[in-house]
């Protein structure tokens, strides 16, 4: 198949042109400012340059294309003004939508977030912004557009040089932490997520969304493992202050569906601790 991937230098869309070129299908990595084209280096892509703001770049990257996989990722800034943050999204997603449909391909996997379904408070910008995204491309399958929507959890592992989630790795990384706080998250290893957006294109129900996801965990296992990849021992005192929960998220419908895979997240933690130290990070 030809496929292009929006958002190819992305944690996540690193981890799809992984997928497909191990299959043999032909890549189409569409980036934006070339500042993270090293996360792709030496794979046999056709590079093409994509500003989902301006438009540029995209009828022609969308040219003979049987796959489109959306893993550009509009973040709002932590505190920025909710009104114009869920216009920006839904505006570009419509303008999106717009070229998919005059493009005609046979899928697009849309990349929302598991944000959407398990909430993350009333208050979280992030998540009205995702679900107005979200909202959008769901409207446009019930119109027609063959769209998939995946919903993955917190993703952990290679090729992570935005820092969306890696951040979470790198604090921990490089502070020896002698406290550990309640809350838990849930979480998968970034390579499952890009077989499964590519699994989705190949069986995922038009119109479906899938919740992505391996495990539950807790934020002090969490800080314990990331130690444990660093050669430290793990925080010794806990604080009752929870920083961060969520309810756990049930991912069986895509592990059924799609045949999602489940590395185990221990493994995905010690995957992106060896990239941040390859990459000078840590
Ligand atoms: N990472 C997670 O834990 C996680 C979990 C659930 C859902 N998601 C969702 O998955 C999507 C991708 O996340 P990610 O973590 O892979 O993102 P990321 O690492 O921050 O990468 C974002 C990618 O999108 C491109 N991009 C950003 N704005 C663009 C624009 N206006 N036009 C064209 N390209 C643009 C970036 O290009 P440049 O490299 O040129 O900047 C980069 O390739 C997002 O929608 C996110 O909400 C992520």
């Amino acid at each position: 198949m030809q496929a292009l991937v929006l958002g190819a230098t992305g944690h996540i869309g690193a981890h799809v042109v992984r997928a497909l070129l191990a299959e043999g299908h032909s890549v189409r990595a569409a980036y934006r400012s070339g500042r993270f084209l090293h996360v792709i280096d030496g794979l046999p892509v056709e590079r093409v340059r994509v500003d989902l703001d301006t438009l540029e770049g995209l009828p022609h990257a969308l040219e003979g294309c049987e796959w489109v996989f959306q893993a550009a990722g509009y973040y709002p800034r932590l505190f920025g003004r909710p009104r114009e943050a869920i216009a920006r999204g839904v505006e570009t997603t419509r303008r999106l939508i717009e070229h998919l449909r005059r493009a005609h391909p046979q899928r697009i996997v849309f990349t929302s977030s598991a944000a959407t379904i398990e909430g993350r408070g009333p208050n979280s910008l992030y998540v009205h912004v995702k679900l107005a995204m979200e909202q959008e491309m769901a409207r446009a399958a019930g119109e027609g557009l063959p769209v998939v929507i995946v919903n993955p959890s917190v993703c952990l592992g290679e090729y992570d040089a935005h820092r969306f989630s890696g951040r979470l790795i790198l604090v921990c990384a490089r502070y020896p932490l002698l406290f550990s706080f309640d809350g838990a998250f849930n979480a998968i290893y970034t390579g499952d997520v890009g077989v499964g957006l590519l699994r989705a294109a190949q069986r995922g129900r038009l119109g479906e969304r899938y919740a992505m996801t391996t495990r539950h965990i807790a934020l002090r296992e969490f800080a314990a493992l990331v130690a444990e990849a660093m050669g430290r021992r793990p925080p010794r005192w806990r604080l009752p202050w929870q920083v961060r929960s969520s309810w756990p998220l049930d991912g069986r419908v895509a592990i059924r569906e799609l045949g999602l895979p489940q590395t185990p997240v221990e493994e995905a933690i010690r995957r992106a601790v060896a990239w941040f130290r390859s990459q000078g990070d840590l």
